[in-house]
């Protein structure tokens, strides 16, 4: 966020952005699951000019030992950016900025996964950023969403993620790269299918009303996103339940 935007042109004549999207719309999403073999699960999902890779494994036993816990599975829950993915590279290994995503990422999926049936074991969520366009943390919480269902692992549904913020004076859903930059504030929230917010941050200022009409923005936004996530499981999955039809 800067706050020396005045210079920056969000809207053309017609109130499109610099990517041609109206204000309530989100970047293209495409997703393809199960493209990891040694991983339980896994989802490579495109978002905008985001690449980003999540893998899961287990639940399986926790290492090292002293991490387990007596009456739960512990959640793990790693995000990475490569030094390749953004302009000026990023410096490997991880960082404030990547504890803060991983911390409030794996919090996002706790009241999803029933821990408490898995004593001693972890749940590991990794998650790669390869090429960032702002937007990766909600990026990779809807992939990580979705390498735990091909994980096989017990969900109480999915997660779905993504971002509103304010632009030029305006309430703006799903930031690209020159708004996230330029902006005026940026509201990243995950929330499960019955629309409980199980993430929630924001960088930058908003008034009291105006934050009402992100949070109903980015809503709506999550919602557009579960949807695009269900049908990514669908495509995955019809022709094993297909199969599993003909077998009747
Ligand atoms: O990616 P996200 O919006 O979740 O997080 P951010 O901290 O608000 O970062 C916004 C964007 O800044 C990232 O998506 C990257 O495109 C870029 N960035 C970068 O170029 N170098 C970094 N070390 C971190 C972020």
């Amino acid at each position: 966020m800067s706050s020396n935007q005045t210079d920056v042109v969000f809207f053309d004549e017609n109130g499109l952005r610099t990517d041609q999207r109206k204000p309530d719309e989100i970047r293209p999403m495409s997703i393809k699951i199960g493209v990891l073999s040694r991983a339980n699960g896994s989802c490579y999902l495109e978002w905008g000019a985001n690449k980003v890779l999540a893998a899961v494994y287990g639940p399986r036993e926790a290492h090292p030992r002293r991490m387990q816990l007596p009456n739960k599975a512990v959640i793990r829950y790693r995000y990475n950016m490569q030094s390749f993915s953004v302009e000026d590279r990023a410096r490997p290994g991880p960082n404030r900025r990547s504890s803060e995503i991983s911390k409030v990422s794996r919090e996002a999926f706790e009241p999803v996964l029933f821990a408490e049936d898995y004593p001693k074991a972890a749940i590991d969520i990794f998650v790669e950023v390869l090429q960032a366009d702002a937007g990766t943390r909600t990026a990779a919480i809807n992939a990580a969403s979705l390498a735990l269902v091909d994980a096989g692992i017990p969900m109480r549904g999915l997660v779905s993620a993504c971002a509103a913020g304010k632009v030029g004076g305006k309430i703006v859903l799903d930031l690209n790269k020159p708004e996230d930059n330029y902006g005026e504030a940026d509201l990243p929230i995950a929330m499960t299918e019955d629309g409980r917010i199980t993430l929630i941050q924001m960088d930058g200022h908003l008034t009291p009303s105006e934050f009402e009409e992100a949070m109903a923005l980015v809503q709506n936004g999550c919602r557009q996103v579960l949807e695009i996530q269900k049908a990514a499981l669908l495509e995955k999955f019809a022709s094993v339940m297909n199969d599993d039809e003909d077998d009747i």
